[in-house]
Parts: structure tokens; C-alpha cells; sequence
């Protein structure tokens, strides 16, 4: 055990996503869709993406907006490929354990799994430019990965709740 907290409010979730949009930014597969495609301009977003996680670790009712929607307009742009939801993952999870330890950690962790796992599904069937369907290779592949992903993740009793996209 090595001493870390617990996410213990809205001041430990913005540290903690402002290190993961940090490396995000800075990683060679990832960065790439915040930086130019996006163009995120992340001292403006910050706020909404605290509201959501806000939301999704404590329950509260912080935010209402589509985030599958912003997603998929994003794919529409440049395909969210399953590696690119892996790296996504990968780097979220590791940022949390480095910086916490404990339920609301658990639960950042696994509900990032499940709702990266719906936005893939969903994606798989959603354009990746106007009016094209994804190639069937990425469509299966998305598919493969989303099944996998929820298959380790979900728990017994565990329901979506509004404030999560899927
Ligand atoms: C391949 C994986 C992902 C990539 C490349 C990605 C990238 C992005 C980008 C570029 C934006 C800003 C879009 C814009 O406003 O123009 C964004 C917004 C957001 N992302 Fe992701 N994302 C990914 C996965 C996820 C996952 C798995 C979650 C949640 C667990 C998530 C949560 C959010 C939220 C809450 C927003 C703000 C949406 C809003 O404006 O209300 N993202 N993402």
C-alpha cells in the first residue's frame, strides 16, 4: 500500500484529469486527435470534462451533455480506432493508480472501462465520414474489443445511470 488517497472531491478530480489531458496531449497516438483534429482548447473544457467525472465517481448531477455525441462527430473526423480507445484507457488507468487508491478510484477506473466499451459499440456503428460506413475490419475489430472490455468490467448489479453516455 503505498499511502495514496482516495479521489476525494472535485479538487482531486481536476488535478487528476489535468495530468491525463497532459500525457494525452503529449502521446504519439493520442495526441494527435486532441491537438489537431480537435484542436482542444483545454483550459476552456476543463470544467465540463470535471462536471462529468463529477459525475460519474460521487453520483452527482453535474452533467447533462452528450458525450457520445461530441465522439462521434469526432469519428466522423478521424476513426476512434479500439487501439486508440486501448491507449485511452491505459493512460486513464494508470494516471488514476498513480495518484489514488480506494473506491472512488475503483470506480473512475472501472466506469471509464464500461463507458469506453459503449462509445466503441456505439462508434462501430456510426460514420467515420460523412455518409461512409466504418470499413468492416474496424467494425469488427471495435466490436471484438467493446465485447471484451465490458466482459471484464461489468459487475453484478451495477446499472447504467443517465449521466453516462451508452
Ligand atoms: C479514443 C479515445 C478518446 C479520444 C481520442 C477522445 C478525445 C476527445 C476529444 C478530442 C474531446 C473534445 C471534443 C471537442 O469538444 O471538440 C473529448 C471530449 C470528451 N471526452 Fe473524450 N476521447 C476518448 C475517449 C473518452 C472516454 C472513454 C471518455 C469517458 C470515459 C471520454 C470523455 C470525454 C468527455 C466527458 C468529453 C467532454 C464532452 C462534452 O463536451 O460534453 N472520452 N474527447
Amino acid at each position: 500500500m503505498g499511502g495514496r488517497a482516495d479521489i476525494g472531491g472535485r479538487a482531486d478530480i481536476a488535478a487528476l484529469v489535468t495530468e491525463f489531458y497532459r500525457r494525452a496531449f503529449a502521446d504519439p497516438r493520442l495526441g494527435h486527435v486532441f491537438v489537431d483534429v480537435a484542436r482542444l482548447d483545454l483550459p476552456a473544457h476543463l470544467p465540463v470534462i470535471c462536471d462529468f467525472w463529477q459525475a460519474v465517481i460521487f453520483r452527482a448531477g453535474t452533467y447533462r451533455r452528450n458525450a457520445f455525441g461530441v465522439h462521434a462527430d469526432l469519428h466522423s473526423r478521424v476513426p476512434l480506432t479500439p487501439e486508440l480507445f486501448a491507449r485511452w484507457l491505459e493512460l486513464w488507468t494508470t494516471t488514476v493508480d498513480e495518484l489514488h487508491s480506494g473506491p472512488h478510484a475503483d470506480r473512475a477506473k472501472l466506469q471509464a472501462h464500461r463507458i469506453a466499451a459503449s462509445m466503441g459499440r456505439r462508434l462501430a456503428e456510426a460514420p467515420t465520414a460523412p455518409g461512409t460506413p466504418a470499413p468492416a475490419s474496424t467494425r469488427a475489430a471495435t466490436a471484438t474489443v467493446a465485447t471484451a472490455v465490458t466482459t471484464a468490467v461489468t459487475a453484478p448489479g451495477r446499472h447504467r445511470r443517465p449521466s453516462e453516455p451508452g
